[in-house]
């Protein structure tokens, strides 16, 4: 790939290699129309960085398979920087055949509301089919909460991945990435997160496979800096995406009356690609796109 002028979509495997040798964490960012691929675009190409676009079972539901695959392979054209189109928490195994189907190089299995054996044994299938056509696919182990689920610290902690059963699931699956739940939650948080540091570390005794931190918005940035340095290479981030859309749509209106909406999306765009830019310099990815 180096020195090549368009970079194709990837496996995700392939950057979370490099940022595993490397030291540094491939930003992934949920995204669900134009102006959120276009601004992840422009920031992964004005900092050089590689990135995962993802597109969530919900998203999937709001603009279907074929405009998803219609986006990616547009940007795929245009972008100079490498990046995979990878399925965010895919549950159902419709959705898994569908994506491989319809150009994503990289899917999420999440089983972690399965028991243990039956979230191996759907990983596994999920793992055959995607690695037959090259397909990258995450697995997850233990629950990552919504930061809105009111639950108390021991059911926080018993949700927990354990790092007894990963060498295990990794294994059996043969997964190339596995989600952890460390202490952090999707959503807004309601004080600081307090991240599980030491289960990271023994986690990351148990495998070798690249590890994935959910629930990245809300992170103070030295928590995230620290997680990094101790094996995370996949950082996710989706709401501080859709506060910086909203909530500058929300402020132009406001101050002025606007009825033709390519300006309004425009200040969305530039909003999100500000915040986009942020987390590529914090997971350490700038620069690296054409080293890959
Ligand atoms: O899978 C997606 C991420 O975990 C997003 O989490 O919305 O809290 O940033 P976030
Ligand atoms: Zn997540």
């Amino acid at each position: 790939m180096k020195g090549e002028e368009n970079m194709p979509l990837v496996p995700a495997a392939c950057l979370l290699k490099h940022a595993q040798k490397n030291a540094y964490a491939v930003p992934a960012f949920n995204f669900h129309d134009l102006v959120d691929l276009q601004a992840i675009i422009t920031a992964a190409q004005a900092e050089a960085a590689p990135v995962i676009l993802m597109a969530s079972e919900g998203t999937i539901r709001f603009a279907g398979f074929s405009y998803i695959e219609g986006l990616a392979s547009a940007a795929a054209r245009e972008a100079k920087i490498p990046f995979a189109l990878h399925l965010d928490h895919g549950r159902e195994l419709d959705n898994i055949v569908k994506s491989v189907r319809h150009g994503f190089t990289s899917v999420m299995f999440d089983g972690s509301h399965l028991a243990f054996d039956e979230n191996i044994r759907l990983t596994s299938w999920v793992v055959d089919v995607a690695h037959r056509v090259g397909i990258s696919v995450e697995g997850e182990l233990g629950q990552i909460p919504g930061a809105e689920d009111d639950i108390s610290v021991s059911a926080k902690e018993a949700g927990m991945t354990d790092p007894g059963l990963v060498a295990e699931y990794v294994e059996k699956t043969g997964v190339d990435a596995l989600a952890v739940a460390i202490g952090t939650a999707h959503g807004l948080y309601k004080g600081e997160p307090k991240l599980d540091f030491p289960r990271l570390e023994a986690i990351r005794q148990m495998t070798s496979v690249p590890l994935v931190l959910h629930g990245g918005t809300g992170v103070p940035d030295a928590t995230v800096r620290q997680a990094i340095s101790l094996g995370i290479c996949k950082l996710n981030v989706g709401t501080d995406l859709r506060l910086a859309y909203t909530g500058s749509i929300s402020l132009a209106l406001r101050e002025q009356e606007i009825h033709d909406p390519r300006p309004l999306l425009g200040i969305a765009k530039e909003a999100v690609i500000e915040v986009v830019r942020d987390k590529i310099r914090l997971c350490g990815a700038s620069n690296k796109a054409h080293a890959i």
